[in-house]
């Protein structure tokens, strides 16, 4: 055999290969147990001893030769493929993709920093129903059925299914809750109570038929307006910054008595109406059952749409419930 030409064969068909299997297969043919070199190797036996020792020789030559064009082959392989891959799939300079996450809307974030500020000057959040009954959203807050003071809040009654059931409705306001906490808790509490509402009236740039407001109620045996008054300035310093200016004039509510308005200076410098509250009435405390003068306490509803719109300067409330993410992203 000439081994020479074995071994440029070898290396021609080594050379020709175009992948891994095709240099696996190739290898085989000259390296396998039945390889043209083991081949040969087995066939030195019928030589003479000189002849075996030189062939031998020559044999081993060409076997380490053709291994070695093998590993190398089998390395330019595995880098091309490597670089081949990372040129076609795997870019690593490129800029990544932004995941996109959601946010809380403006007047979720403006009701859980309110209820933050209270929770650490002494209050507890609850809850309480947004289909409210008659009694509660008016008779048991001093506004009995014939009241002038009804016309105060444009309401939307739930038709009755039956003609002698209570009369049910969304409320219009968050003060119900006061008579309901009153009715299952013993006082001195505090808490405030934030809640959806809803008003039969027309809609303009300051009020909205569906809003959110924030009950706010402390009863202890006593308790005055200065009390009322430390803690909506310390609440509007927290939730407005240190020079948050409020205004608190007379005004009526059937439910209080004194009743107050409270006002804050928005970006614009105009006064704008914030709250309701006052001192609880005599009333409200008989409709729950509680003795005469046995207690004091000052209430107060807060609008959550015109925190919002003071805090983060918007000028039209409706904007905040037209899903607009322009708007809503900006908060
Ligand atoms: N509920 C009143 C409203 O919606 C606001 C209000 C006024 C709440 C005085 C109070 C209060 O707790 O004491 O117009």
């Amino acid at each position: 055999m000439d081994l020479d030409q074995v071994s440029k064969e070898a290396q021609q068909a080594i050379n020709k290969c175009r992948d891994l299997s095709e240099l696996e297969e190739t290898a085989r043919h000259y390296l396998g147990k039945k390889g043209v070199v083991t081949t040969a190797f087995s066939q030195l036996t019928k030589l003479s001893l000189s002849q075996k020792k030189s062939e031998g020789k020559k044999l081993n030559q060409v076997q380490a030769i053709i291994a070695d064009q093998v590993k190398q082959k089998e390395k330019d392989f595995k880098e091309n493929l490597f670089q081949s891959q990372s040129e076609s799939k795997i870019d690593i300079s490129r800029p990544g993709k932004k995941i996109k996450l959601g946010h809380l809307h403006p007047l979720t974030k403006v009701v859980r920093e309110v209820e933050d500020i209270f929770q650490l000057i002494g209050f507890s959040v609850v809850e309480g129903p947004e289909l409210e009954t008659e009694y509660y959203n008016f008779d048991a807050l001093n506004i009995p059925a014939d009241h002038p003071a009804r016309d105060i809040w444009d309401t939307f009654w739930i038709k009755k299914s039956k003609p002698k059931q209570k009369k049910n409705l969304l409320r219009t306001h968050t003060s119900p809750n006061q008579a309901r906490y009153l009715e299952k808790n013993q006082p001195p509490l505090r808490i405030i109570v934030p809640g959806m509402c809803y008003r039969h009236e027309a809609t303009d740039r300051t009020h909205g038929f569906q809003f959110m407001q924030i009950e706010g109620l402390m009863v202890d045996e006593q308790v005055s307006l200065a009390n009322f008054k430390a803690v909506v300035e310390r609440f509007s310093q927290m939730f407005f910054g240190p020079d948050a200016e409020i205004r608190i004039i007379p005004d009526y509510f059937p439910f209080t008595e004194p009743s107050v308005e409270v006002s804050m200076r928005n970006k614009a410098g105009e006064w704008l109406e914030i709250m309701g509250a006052g001192l609880v009435h005599p009333n409200v405390f008989k409709a729950v059952g509680y003795p005469p003068y046995q207690w004091q306490g000052f209430a107060f509803g807060v609008g959550v749409e015109r925190l919002a719109m003071i805090k983060y300067g918007l000028d039209d409330v409706r904007q905040l419930y037209q899903g607009d993410l322009r708007l809503i992203q900006q908060f």
